[in-house]
């Protein structure tokens, strides 16, 4: 497996430094250009991972009152990145969004990797701007996921998210195992693709199939309510609408990267996840 230098100390960075044997997790500053080659001559790596950015704490929501700050590290400090790694001769994986599709694309099979996108909120513009310059830099791969879902419980963990909210809008989307994500990241790394990839699972969701699963497996007496999607910032539960879209994994097909159906790897890491506080619970216990 090849040296992988981890960008982003946060959710997903941790993720795949847990997952990604031999890696290494650097929390420095990516718009410090300095501080960023420093990284590179320590570790000599055989590959960059992007994973740091600004999402926003306790959500998305805070990218609307801070425009500045979550441009400077999602769009200049990817571009820093990339203008490093184009130097050293070092492949750069960046971690991107696709959540900067709103609603129905034009080939109704879904959003393709060359679509060009309608971002409305101030977080899915800095991504896409960045995709844009990024998707001219020949050692740069694009990796646009949707909505991790995790075996583990974590508030960035679309399980944990969808299982506390008492209302729960009823929509359908493209998501992304982060299983699944790890080891198309691992390969895309392994084979330097270059391009713009869907690293979304097979099939869609609806949040109702997630809650049927997570009532199935994980909490039978679990209830919410269910609203529709504008009801969202209707009734204040969010500044802006979220985007839901589907999208196409062409590309990463076309490279010979499969994704589980994500009814399987949905099922599989809800199994994972009822596991995982079961033995947290008989841990207390004892
Ligand atoms: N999780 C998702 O739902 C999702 C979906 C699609 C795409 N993505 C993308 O995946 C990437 C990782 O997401 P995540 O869920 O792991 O988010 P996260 O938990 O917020 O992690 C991002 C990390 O990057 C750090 N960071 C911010 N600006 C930085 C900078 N200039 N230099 C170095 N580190 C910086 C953050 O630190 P501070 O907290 O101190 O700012 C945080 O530790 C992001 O680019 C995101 O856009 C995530």
């Amino acid at each position: 497996m090849a040296k992988v230098l981890i960008f982003g100390a946060g959710y997903l960075g941790n993720q795949f430094h847990e997952r990604l044997l031999g890696s290494v997790l650097s929390s420095v500053d990516i718009v410090d250009r300095d501080a960023v080659l420093t990284e590179i001559e320590r570790v000599k790596p055989d590959a960059v991972l992007n994973t740091a950015g600004k999402t926003g704490r306790p959500n998305v929501d805070w990218c609307e009152d801070h425009p500045h700050e979550t441009f400077r590290s999602n769009t200049i400090g990817a571009l820093v990145l990339a203008e490093v790694c184009a130097h050293a001769g070092i492949h750069l994986t960046h971690l991107a969004s696709g959540c900067i599709f709103y609603g129905p694309s034009p080939d109704p099979v879904g959003w393709r990797e060359d679509d060009f996108a309608n971002p409305s909120a101030t977080y899915s513009r800095s991504k896409y701007a960045t995709d844009l310059a990024l998707s001219l830099f020949p050692n740069v791969a694009i990796a646009r996921l949707r909505m991790p879902i995790d075996s583990k419980p974590g508030q960035r963990n679309l399980i944990t998210k969808l299982s506390h909210y008492p209302k729960v809008i009823d929509v359908e989307n493209s998501v992304t195992v982060v299983d699944d994500l790890v080891d198309a990241i691992r390969q895309i790394i392994e084979k330097r693709a270059t391009g713009i990839f869907h690293v979304v699972n097979e099939g869609t969701m609806k949040h109702r199939d997630l809650m049927a699963l997570y009532t199935e497996i994980v909490d039978p007496a679990h209830t919410c309510e269910w609203i529709e999607n504008d009801e969202l910032v209707g009734q204040g539960l969010a500044t802006r609408g979220r985007s839901n879209c589907i999208l196409q994994n062409t590309r990463l097909k076309e490279i010979g990267i499969e994704m589980r159906p994500i009814d399987v790897a949905l099922r599989d890491c809800m199994v994972q996840y009822a596991d995982y506080l079961n033995n947290e619970k008989n841990n207390l216990e004892t």
